[in-house]
């Protein structure tokens, strides 16, 4: 049986998502909400949209949407809302999808408490929870967990991952296009008061890109973490929000092995969400590291990767029905062509009452690493633990 299912924000990233959950075969109904009512328009004009979308579906705030009598929301609003807005939609009933991360917002203890929020409103509601993170469905993440799954690394060594990101590719817009609409309005007053208190955030406070590749490959949990910073370039006001430019954690793992996570804004390399990790027997490295190629690595041979051959197959019913989506042969959609692999895994696990594979615990995990870390570099590098939620039943 399918299932109906309500998009929250359609901006930049959302409006990304709209044709694929519109046109996945277990999706019977689909609503729209946003603010600001031509976001919505754009896709409740479309004639391609007529079989399921009815103009009574349409919304403009999220109270709204709550109220609604449908089984899902996915939320894809700007970072700092997520939490609040998921454990809302748990609470008035609705299974829910967030955009990465779980929540950005200056203080780090208040990540941590919306994290462990979020796991008991789950628990109590009965409500799924999934994270959309992009890096758990690129297509070298789940050729790792595959040849994890079959012993093929030995005992894991090391790991280690990287978000860079300088603020000149595009993020100094994306941080203004945010900032417009009454959601940003709100934001930039909040945001503020945190700058008054002298609470400063930290590129690892956006962690869930890097952290999660090696947790989910490696099927572990990081224990404890220690990290430092890069002073912010002077006179930048992009920057005025946080205390460092770039963040660099070394983490120690309940498998022994050691993990190092970079999160960097403020660096020459311009752009890479990337891991490689090694083990006893065998070694995944990535290419734009240390190789030009993606390669898979044992103790006597070493061998190239193609995406085809990394990628898990999605369902025949799945990929016909996203390929008649308007995008063709081209549906994978951004970030290594992980978004086709995030809808499905959504509306399957909710069609058919189970849990996502990037539950609850394994997102406020990925979030709690980084906020952590960003602790730690605040004390000058001190060691601290990192809290977990244990493990989906
Ligand atoms: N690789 C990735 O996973 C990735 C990439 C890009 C963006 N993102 C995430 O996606 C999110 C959205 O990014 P964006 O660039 O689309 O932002 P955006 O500002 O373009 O869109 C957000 C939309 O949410 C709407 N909104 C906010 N609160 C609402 C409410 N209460 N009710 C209804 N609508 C509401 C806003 O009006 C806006 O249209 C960000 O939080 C970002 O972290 C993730």
């Amino acid at each position: 049986m399918g299932i109906s299912i309500g998009l929250v924000g359609l901006g930049a990233f959302g409006s990304e998502f709209a044709d694929l959950f519109k046109s996945h075969p277990l999706v019977d109904r689909i609503a729209l909400c946003d603010m600001e009512p031509e976001r919505i328009a754009r896709f409740a004009k479309k004639e391609s949209w007529r079989d399921k979308f009815n103009e009574r579906d349409a919304y403009d705030s999220l109270d709204a949407i709550c109220a609604s009598d449908l089984d899902a929301l996915v939320i894809i609003t700007q970072h700092w809302l997520h939490a609040p807005q998921c454990v809302q939609a748990m609470e008035s009933g609705k299974h829910v999808y967030s955009a990465v991360p779980v929540i950005t917002i200056p203080d780090s203890d208040e990540i941590l408490e919306w994290c462990d929020r979020l796991v008991r409103t789950h628990e109590r509601t009965g409500m799924r929870y999934m994270l959309g993170e992009t890096t758990y469905f690129r297509p070298e993440a789940m050729y790792c967990r595959r040849k994890a799954a079959e012993g093929s690394f030995g005992n894991f060594l090391f790991a280690e991952a990287q978000y860079f990101h300088d603020v000149e590719h595009g993020l100094r817009g994306v941080k203004q296009h945010r900032l417009v609409g009454k959601a940003g309005l709100e934001w930039i007053e909040k945001s503020a008061d945190y700058q008054r208190r002298g609470i400063l955030s930290g590129p690892m406070h956006y962690p869930t890109h890097s952290t999660s590749g090696p947790v989910c490959v490696m099927n572990a949990r990081a224990l404890k973490v220690n990290c430092h910073g890069t002073p912010v370039p002077s006179g930048d006001s992009y920057f005025d929000d946080t205390a460092f430019g770039n963040e660099t954690a070394l983490f120690r793992m309940s498998n022994n092995a050691t993990v190092r996570i970079c999160e960097f804004r403020n660096c020459a390399f311009a752009g890479t969400e990337s891991f490689s990790i090694y083990g006893t027997k065998g070694c995944y490295l990535k290419k734009n590291g240390h190789k030009s190629e993606d390669t898979w690595q044992d103790l006597w041979s070493e061998k190239s990767l193609s995406v085809a051959e990394m990628r898990d197959p999605l369902p025949p019913e799945v990929v016909e029905a996203f390929r008649r989506s308007g995008r063709g042969d081209d549906f994978y959609g951004g970030h290594g062509g992980s978004h086709a692999y995030l809808v499905h895994e959504f509306v399957d696990a909710i069609a058919n009452d189970r849990q996502p594979a990037i539950n609850v615990y394994e997102a406020a995990h990925y979030m709690a690493m980084g906020a952590v870390a960003h602790k730690s570099a605040l004390r000058d590098g001190e060691t601290l633990d990192v809290p977990d939620w244990g493990r989906a039943m």
